[in-house]
């Protein structure tokens, strides 16, 4: 019974493309924001809610993806609400009873396991609710749409990330991997396996994933893996900046933060001050702002009865089908581009500048 549609689909959306590059109706999703006199197109009907994870896994999730779905959602004038989960799968089911109850007739949820996001998306099918995939694919579930980055390209730019700040010594790292109930996190690690496995100087030394990805644990386990390792460890691919924070408090423990290079994920204000200190090599940096209105658009769609603009398919691993897809582009961040994360508005420069960073920030030419 999963994604029936998704054979039928891929022409339907490929003639609304089609229609609308004809420029027969909607305004495009792109760039969008300019104020423009007219109200644009977006007379949504229904409404729309959004169930965020949790607060600890990454601080993007309210930090980033709250304010920039509001404003997404305020820009368009449709109804909407937003929740999180608090890292409880059964509070997001309730949350998406009430929301149903509430009248919700678009769901999208950023799942935090893929059985218990599924059960969530065929009850709200089987109450003729549409539901959309945020950011993380829900394996076997009913999503009509999937909106994020290509999230095998980041795992590709922290690999690559790592590899540049390594440079050609032969060099032990130690993989921590994001969570092992995140779809995401399989596909982080696939992206930067398929760039260092291919240098034959790095030898991994170590490779866990962090349940949850919660950050204390992720202390615990890179702790477990470098005294695995008797320290022999000359980089780290962190999943993420808050995995990334992990390895860098132990590494300092060690007396040698700065010295071994470190990933991260998201551009938070820690991850690009560290990049900024030099204990993180890098970080990816994914705008809020693209995918909250990339979702906006594809909620709307749904919400009028409408196909929505995809960038093409995802494939469903547990079932092969395929979910269509808008998949943005992520960007690497190193110590020479932290502005640029500053200048597209995913950061505040007195945020990251707070403080010691002042300094830096002015060396870097940021403020
Ligand atoms: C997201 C990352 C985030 C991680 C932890 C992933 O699914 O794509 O941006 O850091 O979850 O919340």
């Amino acid at each position: 019974m999963k994604r029936k549609h998704s054979l039928v689909l891929v022409p339907l959306v490929a003639s609304a493309m089609f229609l609308s590059a004809c420029g027969s109706d909607d305004s495009g999703n792109d760039s969008g924001g300019d104020s423009g006199g007219d109200s644009g197109s977006s007379e949504a009907q229904g409404k729309i809610g959004v169930i965020l994870p949790d607060t600890e896994s990454s601080v993007r999730w309210e930090s980033a993806d709250r304010p920039a779905l509001e404003a997404a959602f305020d820009e368009a004038g449709v109804e909407y609400e937003i929740q999180n989960a608090e890292g409880d799968a059964e509070k997001m089911t309730q949350i998406a009873d009430t929301m149903i109850g509430n009248g919700v007739t678009v769901l999208a949820i950023v799942n935090l396991d893929s059985e218990s996001g599924a059960a969530i998306q065929e009850k709200a099918t089987s109450q003729g609710v549409s539901t959309i995939d945020y950011d993380r694919l829900t394996l076997g579930g009913d999503a009509e749409y999937y909106v994020s980055f290509d999230n095998t390209v980041v795992g590709e730019l922290q690999g690559q990330g790592l590899a540049d700040c390594l440079g050609d010594k032969d060099a032990n790292i130690v993989y921590l991997n994001g969570s092992p109930t995140d779809n995401n996190a399989t596909l982080f690690a696939e992206g930067a396996h398929s760039v260092l496995d291919e240098m034959s100087n790095y030898k991994v030394v170590g490779e866990q994933a962090v349940p949850d990805w919660d950050n204390e644990e992720a202390a615990t386990i890179f702790q477990q893996l470098y005294t695995a390792a008797d320290g022999k460890v000359d980089g780290v691919l962190a999943a993420n900046d808050g995995l990334g924070g992990a390895a860098i408090s132990i590494l300092e423990g060690a007396g040698q933060a700065g010295k071994v290079p470190v990933t991260g994920q998201d551009a938070t204000v820690e991850g690009l001050q560290n990049v900024l200190a030099g204990t993180q090599c890098m970080t990816v940096y994914k705008s809020a702002t693209q995918e909250a209105e990339a979702l906006a658009d594809v909620a709307i769609a749904l919400a009028n009865g409408e196909e929505a603009e995809t960038t093409g398919t995802t494939v469903d691993s547990s079932d092969d089908s395929e979910v269509p897809s808008i998949l943005l582009t992520p960007q690497a961040i190193t110590k020479d581009n932290v502005g640029d994360v500053i200048d597209d508005g995913g950061q505040k420069a007195e945020d990251v500048c707070a403080g010691d960073f002042a300094k830096l920030c002015e060396e870097a030419g940021i403020g």
